[in-house]
């Protein structure tokens, strides 16, 4: 049987291809989460861990977003660690009454010395994740070709982050490694590379139309650092994605000082938090796509603040093609969803004029 694709022409994958589109293509990182009621009333009922390992509830969660607010591009819904327990790590999320940090992962055995890390093993996605692959399906079975999905893997760094502190416990410990033993860290990157190509593969294959990287945490390092301990790794997970034909997009925060550099990596699309206006980005990076730049925080506010925000980015982006509209980091808990609504509104009423 073969299901309703979208269109390879969707203005999403366009965009993403830097082709000229009808209007700019939006979508928001985080678009599935716990400011939905759909998503909360899903939750009281499964933990976080379980819900990522249902095809079902994960087609119910990917789609909801794109059925409530019109989004024109879905994300699987699952999670940047989900592989570490077929890695050897013993990964659980906390319940969200922690104050701040809430709901955040754990890891009771954290990767700490080179017997840790030889100790990692490279999952294998049909033997130990075969849910995300049949998610992947359901989705595209309740999208029905409406909006293309994108697959997602976390990148090195930013895994390696959860897997050496133990949690979002900052990056001492990490960093510590790179100076005290770089072979060492060298060995755990190597390892989270093979773990997400082998994923972001197999996403692909069971029909994600899109690929992006979640680096979020890579700006904690500096040039040295970048060149030595993650652009290579990096390149090796764009040239996989570029194998398999489908557009590759790269996320990171705090970056915008790398900005030239991250677009020779092999990313088709490089995404943008809001430390740096829309059109110098545009003009530093034009070889790629540029996705992103809205400040999540500025959802929080009144919706006339977020559709104002939106708009100014929307026209300092230029005309040029390109552009994926989409927040600098996740949309955040206690997000108003009617000021989702109206960004995503507002944003594709845009035209220039
Ligand atoms: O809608 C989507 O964007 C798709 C789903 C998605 C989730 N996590 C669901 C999730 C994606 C793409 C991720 C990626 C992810 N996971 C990242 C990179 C993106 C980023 O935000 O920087 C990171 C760092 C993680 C690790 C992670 N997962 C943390 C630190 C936490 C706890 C903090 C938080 O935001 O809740 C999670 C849990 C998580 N992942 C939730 C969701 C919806 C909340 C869990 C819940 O329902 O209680």
């Amino acid at each position: 049987m073969r299901l309703p694709m979208p269109a390879t022409t969707h203005r999403f994958l366009e965009a993403c291809r830097r082709r000229p589109v009808d209007r700019l293509p939006v979508w928001m990182m985080r678009q599935a989460g716990r400011y939905q009621p759909s998503y909360r009333a899903v939750r009281a009922d499964v933990g976080f861990l379980e819900l990522c390992r249902s095809p079902e509830l994960i087609a119910r969660v990917t789609c909801a977003p794109i059925d409530e607010f019109g989004f024109d591009a879905a994300i699987l819904f699952s999670d940047i660690l989900v592989h570490l327990p077929a890695m050897g790590l013993d990964l659980s999320f906390e319940k969200g009454e922690k104050g701040k940090g809430d709901g955040g992962p754990r890891i009771a055995n954290p990767v700490r010395t080179r017997a840790d890390v030889a100790a990692l093993r490279v999952p294998d996605p049909a033997r130990d994740l075969p849910y995300v692959a049949a998610g992947v399906r359901a989705i595209n079975a309740g999208l029905a070709g409406r909006v293309p999905l994108i697959g997602f893997v976390g990148g090195p760094f930013t895994v390696a982050s959860y897997a050496v502190e133990g949690g979002s416990q900052g990056f001492t410990r990490l960093k510590t490694m790179l100076y005290a033993d770089p072979d060492g860290a060298h060995a755990l990157f190597e390892k989270l590379t093979q773990a997400a190509i082998v994923q972001i593969e197999a996403q692909i294959a069971a029909g994600c139309h899109a690929a992006q990287v979640f680096e979020s945490w890579l700006g904690e390092l500096d040039r040295e650092d970048l060149e030595r301990f993650s652009f290579p790794y990096l390149v090796r997970i764009a040239e996989a994605i570029r194998r398999t034909g489908v557009p590759s997009i790269f996320f990171g925060t705090g970056l915008s000082g790398h900005l030239e550099r991250i677009a020779q990596l092999g990313f088709d699309v490089v995404s943008v938090d809001w430390r740096i206006p829309i059109d110098e980005a545009r003009r530093r990076a034009p070889g790629v796509a540029i996705q992103g730049n809205l400040d999540s925080t500025v959802l929080l506010g009144p919706p006339a603040a977020g559709v104002r925000k939106a708009l100014a980015i929307c026209e300092a982006a230029g005309p040029a093609p390109g552009y994926v509209f989409n927040l600098g980091h996740g949309i955040q808990v206690g997000t108003p969803p009617e000021n989702v609504k109206a960004v995503v509104d507002a944003v594709q009423a845009f035209r220039w004029k």
